[in-house]
């Protein structure tokens, strides 16, 4: 499968940090695997008009489940596609976490986001207290079946299992730990979807870094990485991309 490797800036990112997507192109000219930059919302047409012909593609981080309305400060589907975002990452647990979203504003977001023709990158991923308690599995799975909405196929939907105690902790599950969950988000998706639930990119995150990538890659079922800090600079990425290719 082809791999997809995303960058999510969270909340980084001046007008000057576009020169990353510029280096990036410059670094990964025609990599064999999809290239995904989510910088926040004030970055993205900007991005987009920079990555514009290049194999680099611009996403978002979140998005509102309507479609337009009096809800100040938010942003929906269709305005992030109209700043020329392709990707919308949903229900990372930085969210779930700080903006109380669960798994049902997750799929109703994603509803939208399909709707407006974006690509989702849904979050999935245990704390520490539940791994420790044995329940990885079994958060993952609940987390999994109540954020994927109807609309989810393999054409419109990857996966990221992040467990959320290797998120910018320098962390990183054993890798029989990431084949064990990430087999079993395989067979949900094939549950949930047939055929097709082959075909969804299932995408490892947290603590993502150029020295463990290649290790990662080669694990069953890790399809591509969802990368925070690691993302930021574009040699770096260059090097995590490099490893995927
Ligand atoms: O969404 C990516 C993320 O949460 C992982 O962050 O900094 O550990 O790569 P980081």
């Amino acid at each position: 499968m082809r791999k997809l490797i995303a960058g999510n800036w969270k909340m980084n990112g001046l007008a000057s940090s576009l020169a990353e997507i510029e280096a990036l192109k410059g670094l990964t000219g025609k990599a064999a695997c999809d290239i995904v930059v989510c910088p926040p919302f004030t970055l993205i047409e900007n991005a987009a008009k920079r990555s514009k012909d290049s194999t680099v593609i611009v996403g978002a981080q979140d998005c509102h489940p309507e479609a337009s309305g009096a809800r100040t400060g938010d942003i929906s589907a269709g305005m992030l596609v109209d700043a020329g975002a392709r990707f919308v990452i949903l229900g990372h647990s930085e969210r779930r976490a700080s903006h109380n979203e669960t798994d049902a504003i997750v799929a109703s977001k994603a509803v939208a986001a399909h709707k407006a023709g974006l690509t989702t990158i849904i979050c999935i991923g245990e704390t520490r207290d539940e791994r420790d308690d044995g329940k990885a599995i079994d958060v993952v799975g609940g987390q999994l079946r109540g954020s994927m909405p109807a609309s989810a196929a393999s054409s419109n939907m990857a996966i990221a299992y992040e467990p959320v105690w290797a998120i910018g902790t320098g962390l990183v599950p054993t890798i029989e730990e990431i084949e064990e969950v990430h087999s079993s988000i395989r067979q949900m998706l094939e549950e949930r979807l047939g055929d097709d639930g082959r075909l969804v990119r299932i995408l490892y995150g947290g603590s993502v870094k150029a020295s463990n990538a290649a290790a990662i890659f080669r694990a069953a079922n890790v399809d591509g990485a969802l990368v925070g800090g690691a993302s930021l600079k574009a040699a770096e990425f260059a090097e995590i991309i490099s490893a995927a290719a």
